[in-house]
């Protein structure tokens, strides 16, 4: 089968690998591959810290994708030799002020409710496992099967492993999908040159709507959401695992890499395809970085980045078959591209090959959004 994939970033590289070392023949297309929102990812692996009430769904998504990410990560680091900076050691969640804690308690319950282990910690816990954190932190909680991955070093391990099995990569921007007989069959280029195709996969993040020649009422409603992203560097021990926080209502997290990089994020902004850095995104995550480690100021600055997150309606992935026979959607990861990449690679596998959608991910097909054509 000849698979055209648009866009290689994560969700996109992780297919092109599944389904190449499947026996498909696959051509993925991307000017430059992972470097969207894969770039500027901080990498998280922490299923419940960014959900919203009522997402129950997506957080089952979330966990079976986390529950993948060891075995996922080894298999990949075994194909390709190379190293993806996975790392399963825990989150702490932690809270400024009082009313910080009352939404972690909420937060606790919620998990509980659910059957998700947790562990409810006081200021001093929480400093004994992260001694920097500031005098004041008031309590926090410890999701103990959460990690972390490094995007920047995921999404070329997949490239490698997609090469590997027999991917090959055309580094031009796809500007449209060729529908012909009422079915896709390929992908034009910007160029002009056209690559034909049993199946297309749409996994070009936000940018997923923006193709010509899908009919009205394909294309998946996704729209960009920026987030700012700081990353430092320390020589000395500063932080051991993923922390976030809660400061005054406002988010923030710090994602720390066995190099010495931490990274720091992130704005969340409706602002279109701006990937502009502004000095008020930066003040804001510094400003709340600093309330819970102090000695961040010490850090040696290193980047600030801006990148698109994919969002959807119901902040959950559009994946699965579209209505146009042919098409494959694989778009709409939202805050948790990096988090799902192993669920989806292997729901969008089973789309491409065989045309129907495992259990898992029966809830995020796009039917339940494509507007009416
Ligand atoms: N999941 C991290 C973010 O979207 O900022």
């Amino acid at each position: 089968m000849d698979i055209a994939i648009i866009g290689a970033g994560v969700i996109g590289l992780a297919t092109a690998w599944r389904v190449a070392a499947r026996g498909a023949a696959v051509t993925l297309i991307d000017p430059a591959p992972g470097s969207g929102a894969t770039a500027v990812a901080a990498g998280m692996l922490t299923p419940v810290s960014e959900l919203n009430y009522g997402e129950e769904p997506l957080l089952r998504l979330g966990l079976a994708s986390r529950d993948r990410y060891g075995a996922f990560a080894a298999e990949l680091e075994e194909d390709t030799g190379l190293p993806t900076g996975y790392r399963s050691d825990g989150l702490l969640e932690v809270a400024f002020d009082a009313d910080d804690l009352r939404h972690l308690d909420d937060l606790r319950r919620f998990q509980e409710s659910l059957g998700i282990p947790v562990q409810a910690l006081t200021g001093r816990e929480c400093r004994r496992l992260e001694p920097m954190l500031a005098p004041g932190v008031r309590g926090g909680l410890l999701a103990p099967e959460d990690g972390a991955i490094d995007p920047r070093r995921l999404a070329p391990a997949l490239l490698a492993a997609a090469e590997r099995h027999g991917a090959r990569l055309v580094r031009e921007r796809a500007a449209a999908v060729i529908v012909e007989g009422g079915a896709a069959a390929g992908v034009r280029l910007a160029g002009g040159a056209e690559i034909r195709a049993d199946r297309v996969l749409l996994a070009a993040g936000p940018w997923s709507g923006d193709l010509e020649g899908l009919p009205p009422g394909i294309v998946p409603p996704v729209r960009p959401v920026k987030g700012q992203v700081i990353r430092l560097r320390t020589r000395v021990p500063f932080l051991r695992r993923c922390t976030r926080g809660v400061v005054r209502g406002s988010p923030i997290y710090l994602v720390p890499r066995e190099d010495g990089e931490v990274v720091v994020g992130a704005t969340q902004e409706e602002m279109g395809f701006d990937t502009r850095v502004t000095a008020g995104g930066l003040w804001e995550l510094l400003r709340d970085a600093r309330e819970l480690l102090p000695g961040i100021t010490e850090l040696e600055f290193a980047e600030v980045s801006a990148g698109l997150r994919p969002g959807s309606p119901d902040n959950a992935p559009v994946m699965g078959p579209a209505a146009l026979p042919g098409l494959v959607i694989g778009t709409g990861h939202f805050r948790n591209g990096i988090l799902l990449t192993p669920v989806s690679a292997d729901i969008l596998s089973e789309a491409l090959l065989e045309g129907t959608v495992p259990e898992v991910g029966a809830a995020f097909t796009p039917d339940r959004l494509v507007a009416a054509p």
